[in-house]
């Protein structure tokens, strides 16, 4: 049996679906690995690394051709499904809330599509959740960039020149980013707080040492652990709140995200406008609309003083990290598929493979998504 790991082509993309580690575990069960020439380069990884693991480099997809699984960090195109044989299986970050006409297409190409994306949020799936892996990451530059951008320091200091005030940094949303925000900025010295409309949560900012904001808005959590939108009543009272709050603090760093809906506006035009010039404001939520809604995909908004950062696929900036956690997700995932002796086995009844299949025999399957 043999895996395909195509060199992403999305701009900007750094990323690659396999690393030397998971390249030795599969050959380690038998399986063959082509990894197209290049793959790994923005990821730090060259090609003589592949190799020295086991894999076979190709130079193109038509190394392909044979493949039973392909692995991707993106939807692949249709060039490159093309390239594929006939119902092959896809896993990766296949984008199932990005642009329909492309998922379409893709599962009409006929092959067996697993979003990573909608990995099950159970224990035994943990190990292979890619929106963790790399939302930590991103939680973590986001204050990194913040930092480096604010043109004042984070933690107090006591000089005989006179004293540094600590900066206020507040962290909207708190979800596997926003925890690993919270954590960042207090190693910086930050004076810290978040927000979050699960209650749950509450515990958790406290004991990283911040203070919980909270409006008193009806629990929104939903079974599977996500967020719901809150009702036009709660958002208000939220509003309210957060408006008095923002305005005192030098540095927010925003991420909360609802599945499947554009993510909730949480800092307004307004509320930009009450801050100090010179506060930083970074929108992991850019990619779904923006918590801000002026921020900009990739772009520094500069809006009354302060800064809007709109950096997409902030993990993918640190790829030397990103990319190795994010192909061993993908390794795990590859166990469930592949019976000890090598060859294809997939239970179809098994949770994880039920909640992350989207497409099989040339039709979309998924209860989200099927017409
Ligand atoms: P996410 O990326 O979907 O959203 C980020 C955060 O934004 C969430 O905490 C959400 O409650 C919050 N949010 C949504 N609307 C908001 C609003 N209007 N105002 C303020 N905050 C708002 O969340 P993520 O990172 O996926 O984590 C959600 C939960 O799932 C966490 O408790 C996490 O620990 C859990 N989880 C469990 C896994 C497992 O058991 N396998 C794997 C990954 C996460």
């Amino acid at each position: 049996m043999k895996i395909a790991i195509p060199a992403e082509s999305h701009p900007g993309e750094s990323r690659v679906a396999a690393s030397p580690d998971t390249v030795k575990a599969y050959a380690k069960k038998g399986l063959k690995v082509a990894v197209q020439s290049g793959a790994g380069a923005k990821a730090f990884i060259g090609d003589e690394a592949f190799a020295a693991a086991g894999a076979e480099i190709v130079t193109g997809p038509d190394g392909f051709g044979d493949a039973d699984i392909i692995l991707t960090v993106r939807r692949p195109g249709e060039a490159l499904v093309k390239t594929f044989k006939k119902g092959a299986l896809i896993a990766g970050g296949l984008e199932p809330y990005g642009e329909r006409d492309g998922l379409d297409s893709l599962a009409k190409s006929g092959a067996t599509l697993f979003a990573m994306e909608l990995m099950p949020r159970i224990t035994r799936a943990q190990a292979m959740d890619i929106l963790s892996s790399q939302a930590n990451l991103a939680g973590y530059k986001a204050v990194i960039d913040a930092a480096a951008h604010f043109g004042r320091a984070f933690p107090m200091m006591m000089t005989a020149a006179g004293t540094v005030p600590a900066a206020k940094v507040f962290i909207m949303g708190v979800g596997v980013a926003g925890l690993q925000a919270i954590a960042t900025a207090r190693r910086l010295g930050a004076i810290v707080s978040a927000t979050d409309v699960r209650k749950a949560t509450e515990e958790q900012v406290k004991s990283l040492g911040a203070k919980f904001v909270f409006a008193d808005v009806a629990d929104a959590a939903t079974a599977g652990g996500y967020a719901k939108e809150l009702s036009a009543e709660d958002k208000q009272k939220q509003a309210a709140l957060i408006a008095q709050h923002v305005k005192t603090q030098d540095v927010v760093i925003t991420t909360a995200l609802i599945p499947g809906r554009p993510a909730p506006v949480l800092v307004t035009q307004e509320m930009v406008e009450s801050m100090k010039p010179g506060s930083v404001i970074v929108d992991l939520a850019v990619e779904r609309g923006g918590n801000c809604p002026l921020s900009r995909a990739d772009e520094i908004v500069v809006h009354h003083g302060v800064s809007i950062i709109g950096t997409v696929n902030l993990a993918g900036k640190l790829a030397g990290n990103a990319s190795p956690l994010f192909a061993k997700n993908l390794a795990n995932f590859v166990d469930l598929l592949v019976a000890k002796d090598g060859t294809l086995k997939v239970d179809f009844d098994d949770e994880i493979i039920k909640g992350t299949l989207i497409a099989k025999d040339g039709a979309l399957v998924h209860p989200i998504f099927k017409a």
